[in-house]
């Protein structure tokens, strides 16, 4: 075995490595100057404390650009600071969900993933670091408030320079770091995943529907990784195992700049598949982003599911998933800004429903205390207690299990579960990109309105339709569990019709300010089912763009995605 010994090196302290919504996410360029990542992989092993020493950590992510450098820093970093192993996965790719079954599967400390999500990759493009905790969900704002103020001090970090491992071959070596014993296992990266999928759904019955069965026609599927990471994890699972074929695996080999595509799965930026359903003879299309957490699924002629009546559904339909016959469902949740459709059937259902900040590590608590079964995000995310990330691959399983046991296409499913529930009419508009000091002006100026005391009361009228404000606040959220409060979650108008307007700075972006407008609003007149969400909910949406006078403030006219 061969002998190594750790050496310390000085650095000084970085500004901004404040993990957001999810990790800490900058442009490659950023990450690439000399000791920006290990400052914060060693910020990130400080926080972890006494914990760290003898521990098993899993280190993987979306395979973009970057991704293999910031392994091997970790690896050496990791050496030096007394982990005895590490999972990383093969060529340093993990999907976010395969990194999440890892570690509660083999039950280590937590995990490394790298990864920027659905933001564009390469090297002008965007990288991310995120830590996991034992839970295999995201850490808590306490551990990444921590690790903040751990790196706007850090003066030094231990490293193994001389330490190299070959992460494109399956192996397990092992070294002698200052006398002690580390090794690292890389391993496969989808069979982990692969086998959790088949104990969660009835893969007989889903290959059933695909391949078409007691007369009934092959029900047609368009699975598109987006050259993200769950290329070969659709390519085993819909591939090998549902039998789907390959032409119908589209974007399925992993690059490390996504073949210069943004992936993430929403009509804007998935529209070849979208295209491609609407004109095609599919009856089902599902999109995936760059690390496999969200999902966009559509039906025939590309009928759009959106994301909120998404988890309402397949809240709705949950027991025909082996899992949940097992499990039960104990709870629903959704992020404050996602439409209210689940909360619908948690009433009839009679199951509780809770509602945390936008981010799925609010979601964690909940499950580890056995209270969530089902959660979702109005931004494409879906995912259960499995594990303790949103799962994109999960999701088009769910459904296609829906389908399966309910014998109905994906339009069909959705206008029958509006005729018992009612419609909630959502939309988003997103502005990207815009100047942040005057995104963050016109998100005072907002607050500062609905301050006044006589908001509450106020008559808002547009196109003949009038709205009164019943309530309005600064999202804030105290845990259920542990007793934690975020603060500042987003400002919320809510009338007193149910209809809501929602404004929110995104926790994502690496550069300027991403300003979210996301308004719902609920119908229960079967005549108003079919409409375009768009046209039902214009007049919130002028509304909201007087309101807050987002033009003047940010200079633009229209949304650069809207979903
Ligand atoms: C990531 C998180 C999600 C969250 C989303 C919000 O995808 O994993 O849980 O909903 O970011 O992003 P935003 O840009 O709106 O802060
Ligand atoms: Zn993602």
């Amino acid at each position: 075995m061969t002998s190594l010994a750790s050496t310390i090196v000085n650095t000084v302290s970085f500004e901004g490595q404040k993990p957001g919504t999810s990790g800490l996410r900058k442009a490659v360029k950023v990450f690439q100057q000399e000791h920006y990542t290990e400052n914060f992989v060693q910020a990130i092993f400080d926080a972890l404390g006494k914990n760290l020493e003898g521990s098993t950590l899993v280190v993987g992510g979306d395979g973009r650009y970057y991704g293999k450098d910031a392994v091997q820093k970790i690896i050496k970093i990791a050496a030096a600071n007394g982990v005895s192993k590490l999972l990383v996965g093969q060529d340093g790719v993990l999907s976010t969900p395969a990194v999440s079954t890892i570690i509660r599967k083999y039950k280590t400390l937590g995990g490394i993933v790298l990864t920027a999500s659905h933001n564009p990759g390469g090297p002008n493009g965007d990288f991310g670091i995120k830590f996991n905790c034992e839970n295999g969900g995201p850490a808590p704002d306490a551990v990444t408030n921590k690790i903040y103020e751990i790196t706007t001090t850090l003066k030094q970090y231990k490293i193994v320079s001389g330490l190299q491992v070959d992460i494109d071959k399956i192996q397990s070596v092992s070294f002698q770091v200052d006398g002690k014993t580390f090794s690292v296992d890389v391993i496969d990266s989808v069979q982990d995943y692969a086998a959790l999928m088949k104990e969660i759904f009835d893969f007989e019955s889903i290959k059933k529907l695909i391949q078409g069965d007691g007369g009934r026609p092959p029900f047609q599927v368009l699975i598109n990784a987006m050259n993200g990471v769950t290329g070969p994890y659709i390519k085993q699972i819909f591939g090998k195992e549902l039998g789907v074929s390959d032409s119908n695996l589209v974007n399925s080999v992993p690059k490390e700049d996504f073949g210069g595509l943004h992936p993430d799965p929403n009509l804007t930026y998935a529209a070849d598949l979208v295209n491609a359903v609407k004109n095609g003879p599919y009856d089902f299309g599902a999109a995936f982003d760059g690390d496999g957490d969200r999902n966009m699924i559509i039906g025939k002629k590309a009928f759009f599911v959106n994301p909120s009546d998404s988890l309402a559904v397949l809240a709705a339909n949950l027991s025909v998933i082996p899992y949940f016959k097992k499990t039960g469902v104990k709870g629903y949740a959704r992020s404050m800004p996602t439409g209210a459709a689940v909360d619908r059937v948690a009433q009839k259902t009679n199951i509780e429903c809770f509602q945390v900040p936008t981010g799925w590590k609010y979601f964690g608590n909940l499950m580890d205390a056995g209270r969530l079964s089902l959660c979702g995000e109005e931004s494409f995310g879906t995912g259960s207690d499995h594990i303790r990330e949103k799962d994109g691959i999960w999701a088009s399983l769910a459904w296609l299990s829906v389908v399966a046991s309910l014998g109905k296409s994906v339009e069909e499913i959705l206008l029958d579960h509006w005729k018992t529930y009612g419609r909630n009419f959502f939309t988003r508009y997103d502005y990207e990109n815009c100047d942040a000091d005057k995104s963050n002006k016109m998100m005072e100026y907002i607050e500062e309105l609905m301050k006044k005391p006589d908001f509450v009361g106020t008559k808002l009228t547009s196109q003949s339709k009038t709205y009164v404000v019943k309530e309005a606040d600064n999202y804030s959220y105290k845990d259920p569990i542990d007793g934690s409060v975020a603060s500042k979650q987003g400002l919320r108008i809510l009338f007193d019709d149910g209809s809501r307007i929602i404004f929110r700075l995104s926790g994502t972006g690496s550069s300027g300010a991403t300003i979210r407008l996301y308004i719902e609003s609920y119908e229960s007149d079967p005549a108003t089912f079919t409409q375009d969400p768009q046209t039902v909910l214009k007049p919130l949406v002028d509304i909201s763009l007087t309101l807050s006078k987002l033009q003047e403030y940010t200079g633009r006219d229209k949304p650069t995605v809207i979903t």
